[in-house]
């Protein structure tokens, strides 16, 4: 069976005037590229009623396809005065999904015909932590360095490390493969942080190296490695596009990001070059711009 995915990451709606105009543009090209499937990898933005808001203008264009999503890490954040856990956000954002036509992947994976749809937001663990340097666990762990902060430090509220988040999700990330595994021909994995190390852009200099210890996890790139049926990982936090091959699996990454600088190009015309659209059939990938 033929299928056309769309993807998309990192609207970041709360950062830029531009940012906060995306949506509409979004919905149009959806709707030219005539997705079977849209998936929206993360990080919409921290805010709960503007979150639900941009669910529900998604919502109203009644776009015929099925639109799956996973929360980024700027979606879980909660202020320390919200008395809330990121869990307890996540439960919430699976009610917005719901309400609003989208389909929580984190909770439950998805099967289209002959191809299985799983996700997790990921997380990460340090493995990204870059070569040359002699960073301690303990200074991974406080998320700061040369007087920049990871806002995950503040805002991110596991009540648990770094590393039992990663592998909590990447545990329940092989739960849902296992799951839909002997149902499908092929696997689709989508994840907001990053899957492997060779997605990553080091620059040799800091804090910037530092930082990229916090963009994902080897774990979930083993975990697509090694199961065959997985074809694809889709994933977001990179605000930069991604379309690699690693080994038996192709990585793609097609984030919106932060829009301080106006795109040269009209707002249309970006969007449009964005949302990267692929379709899959007999277990053979077309790139279509
Ligand atoms: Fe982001
Ligand atoms: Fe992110």
């Amino acid at each position: 069976m033929q299928i056309k995915i769309g993807l998309i990451s990192d609207l970041h709606i709360e950062a830029t005037k531009a940012n906060k105009e995306i949506v509409p543009y979004l919905i149009n090209a959806i709707k030219a590229a005539d997705l079977d499937i849209f998936v929206l990898a993360g990080d919409v933005t921290p805010k709960l009623s503007e979150f639900y808001e941009i669910l529900a203008e998604f919502d109203k264009a009644d776009l015929p396809c099925k639109k799956l999503f996973v929360p980024g890490n700027h979606d879980i954040w909660v202020n320390k005065s919200a008395n809330m856990t990121s869990e307890q956000k996540c439960g919430i954002i699976s009610e917005i999904c719901q309400d609003h036509s989208f389909y929580s992947l984190f909770d439950t994976p998805y099967i289209s015909g002959d191809t299985g749809f799983c996700g997790t937001i990921g997380w990460y663990d340090y493995t990204f932590a870059p070569e040359g340097y002699d960073f301690t666990t303990e200074q991974y762990a406080e998320k700061q360095l040369m007087g920049t902060v990871w806002s995950d430090k503040r805002y991110a509220q596991w009540r648990d490390t770094d590393e039992n988040v990663t592998h909590r999700f990447a545990k329940e990330l092989g739960q849902q493969i296992e799951s839909v595994k002997d149902k499908v021909k092929r696997i689709i994995v989508v994840t907001h942080h990053v899957p492997f190390r060779a997605c990553i852009r080091y620059r040799g200099k800091l804090p910037w190296d530092y930082f990229q210890a916090f963009m994902g996890s080897d774990v979930l790139g083993k975990l697509c490695l090694q199961e065959p049926l997985v074809t694809h990982v889709l994933f977001g936090h990179a605000h930069y596009a991604v379309n690699k091959q690693v080994k038996n699996v192709k990585a793609i990454c097609a984030p919106i990001g932060y829009l301080h600088e106006k795109p040269t190009e009209d707002l249309q015309t970006y969007v449009n070059e964005r949302l990267t659209c692929f379709t899959l059939q007999e277990a053979t990938l077309t790139k279509e711009m």
